[in-house]
């Protein structure tokens, strides 16, 4: 897949930040977008990873990334809707109204944006495209103590079958990736709850093979989902989850 081109968001830290490394080892170029990066479009890391600023839940910033990448690259390949938060942790009737709407505007509202604008440019420029949207478990079953990011994962998965059968005849395939409890910040964060130890037992009791996922593990999957080798894939929802759902 040389020259070939990927935006993956949320490439600052975690999941996303594994994906950055495993395309750029398999020699694609990278644009990662994070809103923790400077708005002008910066050669941060490497000469062939690309970094720009601004926020998935906001259509203009989708426009200029995607500006952006036809600009520097003239094409685009892949894109991996990464970037999400975990929104509060509480019992379902404590949960606020105003962290619902901010948990779906990022979650679902984000990956709705990056995959309609993405596939646009894509049908545009007449040339193949994947787009992998990272969802979760939680997206699979209710999270009564997480009701807000379940849902938005829920809509993740309903947002990748859509458009997995609306794009299908026009050459873009879209999946999606279901992690189980993995090992960044959004995890490390829960441990202000309890021990480390406590949160591990706790988020691993579900996963069979008795462990975090490592980030490595995920953007593996994104990569294979993204490359030729997954011609005929689209529409699927695919667990990465040490057999949480066997
Ligand atoms: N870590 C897990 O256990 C786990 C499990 C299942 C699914 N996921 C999903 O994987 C994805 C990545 O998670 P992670 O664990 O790497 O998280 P993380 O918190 O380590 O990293 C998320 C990155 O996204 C960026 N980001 C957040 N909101 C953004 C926005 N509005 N616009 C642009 N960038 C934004 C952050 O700045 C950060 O760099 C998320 O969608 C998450 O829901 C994670």
């Amino acid at each position: 897949m040389q020259n070939s081109v990927v935006l993956v968001t949320g490439a600052a830290a975690g999941i996303g930040a594994a994906c950055i490394a495993a395309f750029n080892a398999a020699g694609w170029n990278c644009v990662g977008v994070d809103r923790t990066y400077p708005s002008t479009a910066a050669r941060l890391a490497s000469p062939t990873v690309l970094c720009c600023g601004g926020d998935v839940s906001r259509g203009p910033d989708w426009q200029r990334w995607l500006d952006e990448t036809y600009q520097q690259y003239g094409r685009l390949d892949a894109v991996i809707n990464n970037a999400g938060i975990a929104g509060p942790i509480c019992d379902f009737l404590e949960y606020p109204d105003d962290a619902f709407d901010a948990v779906m505007a990022v979650n679902a509202r984000g990956v709705f944006l990056g995959t309609k604008y993405s596939a646009a440019r894509m049908i545009a420029a007449g040339t193949t495209g994947a787009i992998v949207n990272i969802a979760s478990n939680a997206g699979l079953a209710g999270s009564p103590r997480i009701v807000g990011y379940s849902a938005s994962k829920h809509a993740v998965i309903g947002i990748t079958k859509s458009a997995a059968k609306a794009f299908a005849t026009r050459n873009v395939r879209v999946n999606a990736i279901c992690p189980a409890p993995t090992d960044t910040a959004m995890v490390r964060n829960l441990e202000q709850y309890s021990s480390a130890e406590q949160v591990r037992t706790a988020l691993t009791a579900g996963t069979p093979m008795g462990r975090y996922g490592e980030p490595a593990e995920i953007a593996a999957a994104a990569l294979f989902l993204s490359s030729a080798a997954a011609s005929f894939i689209t529409g699927a929802i695919v667990p990465v989850d040490g057999g949480s759902v066997a």
